[in-house]
């Protein structure tokens, strides 16, 4: 089972939407998917249409052992099942605090599932707490989602510093795979200016033993789309609520290339996300003199934004 923790303490950058629709786009492929709703808010649980109040508490119960996961694990789709969260997640810390091994407890929860399952996701809370450090401890691979905008990296290193302390004092496999730019906006230039300082970022770790040293900004990434934003209040994935549209393709690829990187030969960074409109170059004479001066123009400038668009 691959192992993967859908991580940023911050706040509304596309963590839950990543986890649904990877996850979706997994079991469609037959991939046998396990989602675990580690956020009290309870929304991976609420994007399946599971109504958080009527739970019996999954998470929470798993947390403080006193539930077996498989008995709390709802089949939300064929290939895909939810440990479900509600805001009774919330005392987990708390009630924990006294717990020895606290760190440690969803790892172990786990260990009768490793052959029985091909991908486990875990959403975590918007927090570097005791809940996050679980999920740290359970997964091997680390997906960092990240809105390209000018404080994206505000928080990263803190983020990596965790990530750092779980591979080097609980669990040694643990590593960052890759960050997802999430609601990119291809027509702004500010998303590539982001980009080339994560990268600059992530450059100074390779070649060293960092948990982190071996991630990369993945080649594909997920378009801002309005339909990704209205399809949890229909408790729908994307690939229910609007198969065709660019949130279900980019979705689909990011899918495609956690599972078979190899396979999924692209030309970095140009897969899901279209280019920024072609720039004509006009030669304008100016009237008060011969030389011609070069005008920019965007080919397409009355296009509307991508999150305008109805796709
Ligand atoms: N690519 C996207 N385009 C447009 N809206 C998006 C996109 N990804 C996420 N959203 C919306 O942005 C908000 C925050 O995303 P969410 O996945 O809930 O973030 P997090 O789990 O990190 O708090 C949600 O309302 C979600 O529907
Ligand atoms: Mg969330």
């Amino acid at each position: 089972m691959r192992k993967i923790a859908v991580l940023n303490q911050k706040g509304g950058v596309g963590k839950t939407t990543t986890v649904v629709n990877i996850a979706a786009a997994l079991a469609n492929m037959g991939q046998r998917v396990l989602v675990i709703d580690l956020d009290p808010q309870g929304h991976l649980t609420t994007h399946f249409g599971v109504d958080p109040e009527t739970i019996e508490a999954g998470a929470y119960k798993v947390l403080m052992q006193s539930a077996n996961i498989e008995q709390e694990m709802l089949l939300v789709r064929a290939n895909l099942w939810l440990l479900p969260a509600n805001i009774d997640l919330v005392g987990a810390e708390s009630e924990l605090v006294s717990v020895v091994g606290r760190e440690t407890i969803l790892r172990e929860a786990l260990a009768g599932l490793e052959d029985k399952l091909d991908y486990l996701l875990v959403d975590c809370a918007p927090s570097l707490g005791l809940l996050t450090l679980n999920s740290l401890a359970a997964a091997e691979e680390v997906l960092i989602p990240l809105q390209p905008h000018f404080l994206a990296l505000q928080g990263l290193g803190k983020l990596l510093q965790t990530v750092e302390l779980v591979n080097k004092r609980i669990n040694p496999k643990l590593r960052v795979k890759g960050v997802l730019l999430c609601m990119f906006d291809s027509r702004a230039s500010l998303p590539k200016e982001v980009k080339a300082d994560i990268e600059q970022f992530l450059d100074n770790a390779r070649g060293t033993d960092s948990a982190w040293s071996q991630a990369q900004i993945m080649p594909v990434y997920v378009r801002r789309n309005i339909k990704l934003a209205e399809a949890p209040s229909y408790g729908q994935t994307i690939f229910e609520y609007e198969p065709n549209c660019h949130g279900a393709e980019d979705y689909r690829k990011v899918a495609e290339f956690i599972h078979n990187p190899i396979a999924f030969s692209v030309e970095p960074f140009e897969v899901a996300g279209n280019e920024p409109p072609p720039v004509e170059i006009k030669e304008v004479p100016l009237s008060n003199s011969q030389e011609p001066v070069s005008e920019f123009t965007p080919a397409a400038d009355d296009t509307p934004l991508e999150s305008e668009q109805q796709v």
